[in-house]
């Protein structure tokens, strides 16, 4: 046997060093359920639902914190393995007010889908009675603490993957929550509301509130695009209602150059889209006011300005400033017309910094 081979479920895997057990299955296959893993952060254990069997162990491990190691003989899917999964879904559904029938994260929440696939008919334990009250006082997120499942994506996604710092776990016991600062509130904390602890908290207990009533997880078809402000060019799904209107706007997972993540305008403000105010014409000045008019008519008169300006005083009276959100393309031609057409080089972009 190499020096990198171990046994998952009876079969020889060949492994890298330093990999985790989960690391191995996924790439043989085998899916194992994982609750708090998040993958671009170092694996914290929290929730013990990954757990595996590895021949001479005392306890089943974590398959996402514990490296594979060379000739393991590891179980994922036995009896033993399964009876530990159930009882933790169990426990966690036990834990707060996971009520699935009025739940935002309906048909979008990890622990309802292992509840569903481990058959867990009847809860054996009494619900526990959660301290922390729901937190509505910000326009974005909603936090309903007797839902959280205390997996820590949230914390790690803020602190490991934003660097944003705002967020830890406060309090001991049952009285264990996800705080802000000193427990504040998200709006009177360091929170900047990137949204990134929603997009990867697994059950309800981080939403957006826009997204409410716009419309059940199923209901909802996803649309890629570019987001619309800076030139990063961040991947988006728009999550798209019935109406034909956005209900939220995640990020796309693996996709660059964003990979997962969003700032806090690409994620919540799209509302311009449906603006009253937004232009939807050509407009030019006359007097006090503006009238309509057509792109043929505003483009000669600009065209017809610029040569009366140029004629009069010279190319470099003229400058321009190009878009942060245009494509690559279109800066590249509107620099072709300052300096090849105009003759300045009085040309520049919004977002330079
Ligand atoms: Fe491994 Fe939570 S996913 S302990």
């Amino acid at each position: 046997m190499s020096h990198t081979m171990l046994q998952l479920n009876g079969m020889h895997v060949k492994f890298e060093p330093g990999q985790s057990i989960l690391d191995v299955a996924t790439n043989s296959g085998i899916e194992i359920p994982t609750l708090c893993y998040l993958k671009e952060a170092a694996p914290t254990g929290a929730c013990r639902m990954c757990m595996v069997e590895v021949a001479g162990a005392r306890s089943l491990v974590a398959a996402c914190s514990t490296p594979a190691a060379e000739g393991m003989e590891i179980w994922t899917d036995s009896e033993r393995v399964h009876r530990a999964r159930k009882l933790n879904i169990e426990l966690l559904l036990a834990s707060g007010e996971h009520d699935c029938l009025v739940c935002e994260a309906n048909g979008n929440c990890r622990l309802q889908d292992l509840a569903y696939k481990y058959g867990i008919i009847q809860v054996r334990f009494p619900r526990s009675f959660h301290p922390h009250q729901k937190e509505e006082e910000n326009p974005f997120i909603i936090r309903d603490f007797s839902r959280c499942i205390l997996c820590g994506r949230c914390v790690q996604a803020c602190n490991e993957v934003m660097v944003n710092r705002a967020i830890s776990y406060g309090y001991r016991g049952s009285h264990s929550k996800i705080v802000a600062g000193t427990d504040q509130s998200y709006f009177d904390s360091d929170c900047v509301f990137c949204g990134q602890c929603v997009q990867v908290c697994p059950v309800g207990a981080l939403v957006e509130r826009k997204s409410r009533y716009r419309g059940r997880t199923w209901e909802l078809k996803k649309v890629r695009t570019t987001c619309p402000y800076c030139g990063v060019g961040c991947q988006l799904w728009l999550h798209v209602n019935d109406e034909g209107r956005i209900a939220k706007v995640t990020a796309v997972e693996d996709g660059a150059p964003n990979k997962g993540r969003l700032c806090v305008k690409g994620r919540f403000a799209y509302d311009f889209i449906y603006s009253e105010d937004r232009l939807t014409t050509p407009l030019i000045k006359e007097g006090e006011g503006f009238r309509e008019a057509s792109w043929d008519e505003a483009l000669d008169l600009v065209a017809t300005k610029f040569t009366e300006i140029k004629e009069k005083y010279g190319p470099d009276a003229i400058a321009g400033v190009s878009c942060a959100r245009s494509i690559n393309e279109d800066s590249y031609q509107m620099q072709k017309l300052f300096r090849s057409v105009i003759g300045t080089n009085n040309i520049d972009h919004c977002a330079r910094t």
